[in-house]
């Protein structure tokens, strides 16, 4: 247990001193009957709240590079009214500001860690040198600062940054450790999307948390919540309960990024109308794909355009499917709606639908349209692969044992040697009942085939995190293209962090071919 406790630091002592008392709950209880018993308290309908939109931040251009100034500090937020709890913050009480960059040019990042404990800062997406990761590797002391300096080279997308402290992700995540990154570049900005930060494109990050019955966060620490991974009952948007926005008529685009350390979310809009998924994790597609739902699992981004041309309100809305070990994991058909598995049970959490954002237009009817197409880039080709190499995620017995391919995550092991710019197919399975998000460092892969299946239109693009359900096997091509160092390693692992913090996390070095 001793991993979990974070010895130093903030109030996180008192955050976590009332978990036993939810210990005993998870234990007597079934989870689901938890959640929707609180959930009804959560959703209440208490107030709607308008929508925080994280500060837009785009930096300083200092001789030719933009210059970012980001202090992470401790923070206070009222997640329940009146009550404050303590938590992370980047230049802000909780949560950080979107990071705006552009494609090709060369960015530093100043980091001041203003807190009591180590932390580090990870580019999620991004490809970059491995000492500019922010991986375990990149601790930032406390009342020091990093100052990582990389060339942008990701395509225009909604990217993040968060806590990678080394067995300590899930807590600092969860405290406030995590914010946007828009990445623009040419390509995308010939198309006339939406694209006006905080009207017309707005990033979503979307949370589940737990509050104690004195309406402080909690962060539990039960056997079951380090096997399952921490699910809250109560959702944020941006650090938002309840959340509105007041959008104009025309076309909206959501960025949504699922920043929850575990909560699987299908997303929808509640008159079951369509969206148009026109990006994911690395950007466009080579298609806007008209969808009524969206699966996103933690770490991983989708943007959707939703037509509002009618002026009508609506709101977007989840179910969360079970990702549990429960009943009938592992019939190889991948987890299932909570509905599915809890029909007839009278708990009150079958198909429950969480609020996530209302969306109310206003002004003059405006009708718009998409561009047919996006970008242009060819399917994966698994012939130009010269290697395979297989990971086999495992979560023992009762959890005890998160690996990947027998062996938990060792900051003194590297697992893996890959030479650079070689195409490779990384085949990821999964030996366990519950589903896990991989995701990769230093890489935007293709999914080839889910289970000998084609890719549903999320995968058809660019991924850095992809879903790998239980009994299931994912196959993706990828290459490092630029970057190497013999010693400094990228991480790969599932992003639910509790597993991640509990070692389903191993080692690559990129070298010299
Ligand atoms: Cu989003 Cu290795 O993390
Ligand atoms: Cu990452
Ligand atoms: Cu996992």
């Amino acid at each position: 247990m001793d991993r979990w406790v974070i010895s130093t630091g903030l109030d996180r002592r008192a955050l976590l001193r009332t978990a036993g008392t939810a210990a005993a709950g998870f234990m007597v209880f079934p989870l689901s009957a938890c959640e929707a018993r609180n959930s009804l308290l959560g959703s209440d309908g208490a107030g709607a709240n308008s929508l925080v939109i994280p500060q837009r931040d785009q930096g300083t251009v200092e001789l030719g590079v933009r210059v970012f100034r980001l202090s992470v500090s401790a923070g206070q937020k009222e997640f329940a009214p009146g009550v404050a709890s303590p938590t992370i913050g980047v230049n802000a009480p909780y949560l950080g500001p979107t990071l705006e960059m552009r494609r090709g040019e060369r960015v530093r990042l100043h980091i001041d860690n203003e807190l009591p404990e180590g932390a580090t800062v990870h580019w999620h997406g991004f490809e970059l040198p491995a000492a500019a990761d922010g991986g375990p590797h990149q601790l930032i002391r406390p009342g020091t600062r990093w100052s990582p300096t990389f060339e942008v080279r990701q395509r225009a997308s909604l990217y993040w940054y968060h806590s990678h402290l080394h067995r300590g992700t899930g807590p600092q995540v969860y405290a406030g450790l995590a914010a946007p990154i828009y990445v623009r570049d040419d390509e995308e900005d010939a198309l006339d999307l939406p694209s006006e930060y905080g009207v017309d494109d707005i990033p979503l990050i979307v949370q589940d948390r737990l509050l104690d019955s004195s309406g402080r966060l909690l962060y539990p620490q039960t056997m079951h919540a380090q096997m399952m991974g921490v699910r809250g009952d109560r959702i944020f948007v941006n650090g938002t309960q309840n959340a509105v926005f007041d959008a104009g008529t025309g076309l909206l685009r959501l960025r949504i990024l699922n920043g929850s350390n575990a909560r699987f979310y299908d997303f929808s809009l509640s008159g079951g109308q369509t969206m148009q998924l026109v990006a994911s994790d690395g950007g466009l597609l080579q298609r806007p794909h008209p969808i009524r739902s969206l699966r996103l699992a933690p770490g991983e981004r989708a943007q959707v355009i939703i037509d509002l041309s009618e002026g009508r309100p609506l709101s977007l809305v989840a179910t969360s499917p079970d990702n549990s070990m429960s009943m009938m994991g592992g019939d190889g058909r991948g987890i299932m709606r909570r509905g599915m598995m809890n029909r007839g049970r009278d708990d009150g959490g079958a198909d429950e639908v969480l609020r996530i954002l209302e969306i109310r237009p206003q002004g003059a009817h405006r009708s718009a349209t998409l561009p047919t197409r996006l970008a242009s880039f060819a399917a994966p080709d698994p012939s130009v692969a010269v290697r395979t190499r297989r990971f086999v995620l495992d979560m023992g017995m009762m959890g005890g044992g998160m690996s990947i391919n027998g062996a938990s995550m060792d900051m003194n092991v590297i697992n893996e040697r890959v030479p650079v710019g070689q195409w490779e197919i990384w085949e990821i399975a999964n030996a366990s009942m519950m589903a896990h998000p991989f995701h990769i460092h230093n890489a935007q892969f293709r999914v080839i085939d889910r289970g000998g299946r084609a890719p549903s239109p999320l995968e058809t693009g660019f991924k850095d995190t992809v879903v790998v359900n239980p009994r299931e096997q994912v196959r993706l091509l990828l290459r490092f293209e630029e970057h190497t160092d013999p010693d400094l390693p990228y991480m790969y692992h599932c992003h639910i962090l509790e597993h991640e913090d509990a070692g389903m996390m191993g080692q690559f070095v990129v070298v010299k071919s």
